[in-house]
């Protein structure tokens, strides 16, 4: 539900408030002059709403980055947008400041208005939403869903999944890039990664890369990269790169003949161990051999725990919907005895 404009919104008044509070920290005196209002006998009270507006602005950036998550901030600039032509129509009354020095507080605070409380109010909806009563989806139900909606909704009831990105190429070098949600720990001695592709009822270039090269790189989609991830959903034809065609860089580590995607952060290359075609609805399972594995140094803790959430590593649930994590704690291993903690 981050919408394009609310980001826009913020960036703007983040901007705003950084120009305009560093006007007032470097010229104290021209909103004075200009509004025709008595000069401050302690303008460094004056480049101090400055400086604050101008952290705000800070505030306001990073807020673009995660509205839903940063809330507070909108809000308290909100409340602050509001109180602050309060506090000036208050001074007007009482004849401290003349009616031009108002035109501060239309673009400080004013013209903000609208986009920041509609923000909030899209905020509150979300999070706000009734649940509603719980329902049972039967067998028979999901069955007469659409195709779209069907598989929408059974995609969705695994839970959140990884989103990585699959890089491959033939052995004439044509390199292929796909996005899949599948990627399974199927265990740490020998260590063993594996994925689902979809039935072959269709030409699918990553299998056929990985049957032909047997070799192939995961890397993780990260914050940066989610649209150019997604694109590679897209079919193009088997002489386009989907790196190429979709902004992703090719990267090429050590000996490893499969190309890595040089924006992902975590990677690792893989040797095919095993495809098998499932009876049960023709897709292939893919059992891969980790080989190696490329990460920061500083995202790995000293007991192999891996903070994928730091290096920007984001999941997806269903096809299309991206989210990024928060960690609520590492809990103590588990035994019979002893509960667990956190640690
Ligand atoms: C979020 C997301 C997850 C996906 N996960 C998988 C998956 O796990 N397995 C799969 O075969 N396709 C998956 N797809 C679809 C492939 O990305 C798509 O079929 C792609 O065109 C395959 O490319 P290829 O033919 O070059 O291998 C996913 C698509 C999206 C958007």
């Amino acid at each position: 539900m981050i919408k394009q404009w609310m980001k826009i919104t913020l960036i703007g008044a983040g901007v705003y408030n950084i120009l305009w509070g560093s006007w007032v920290i470097l010229f104290p005196m021209m909103a004075f002059e200009l509004s025709g209002a008595d000069k401050p006998t302690y303008p460094q009270v004056w480049q101090c709403v400055g400086m604050i507006v101008a952290v705000y602005g800070l505030g306001y950036l990073i807020a673009s980055t995660s509205p839903l998550k940063h809330w507070p901030i909108i809000l308290v600039g909100f409340l602050g947008k509001v109180l602050g032509p309060l506090g000036f129509a208050h001074s007007f009354i009482q004849g401290v400041f003349p009616l031009k020095f108002g035109w501060n507080i239309v673009f400080n605070d004013f013209i903000w208005w609208i986009p920041f409380g509609y923000i909030l109010f899209e905020i509150w909806k979300s999070n706000k939403c009734p649940l509603g009563e719980p329902i049972a989806i039967t067998e028979e139900q999901f069955s007469n869903f659409d195709k779209i909606k069907r598989a929408s909704f059974i995609n969705s009831l695994s839970g959140f999944k990884s989103s990585n990105l699959i890089g491959t190429t033939n052995s004439k070098g044509q390199t292929n890039l796909s996005i899949v949600s599948s990627v399974f720990h199927l265990g740490a001695s020998p260590a063993l990664i594996g994925f689902i592709i979809r039935p072959d009822t269709v030409r699918r270039d990553t299998l056929e890369n990985i049957k032909e090269t047997k070799e192939f790189t995961i890397n993780h989609v990260n914050k940066d990269i989610i649209k150019e991830s997604h694109q590679t959903s897209a079919r193009y034809a088997k002489d386009i790169s989907e790196f190429k065609a979709c902004g992703l860089n090719e990267q090429y580590l050590g000996s490893f003949k499969a190309p890595f995607v040089l924006n992902s952060r975590i990677k690792m290359a893989v040797e095919l161990v095993r495809v098998e075609k499932l009876p049960e609805n023709g897709v292939h399972l893919i059992i891969g051999s980790i080989k190696t594995v490329h990460l920061p140094s500083g995202v790995m803790k000293d007991d192999g725990h891996v903070e994928i959430q730091r290096a920007g590593t984001i999941c997806v649930s269903g096809l299309d919907t991206y989210l990024e994590t928060s960690p609520l704690g590492r809990l103590s291993y588990a035994k019979p005895n002893k509960g667990p903690v956190w640690i």
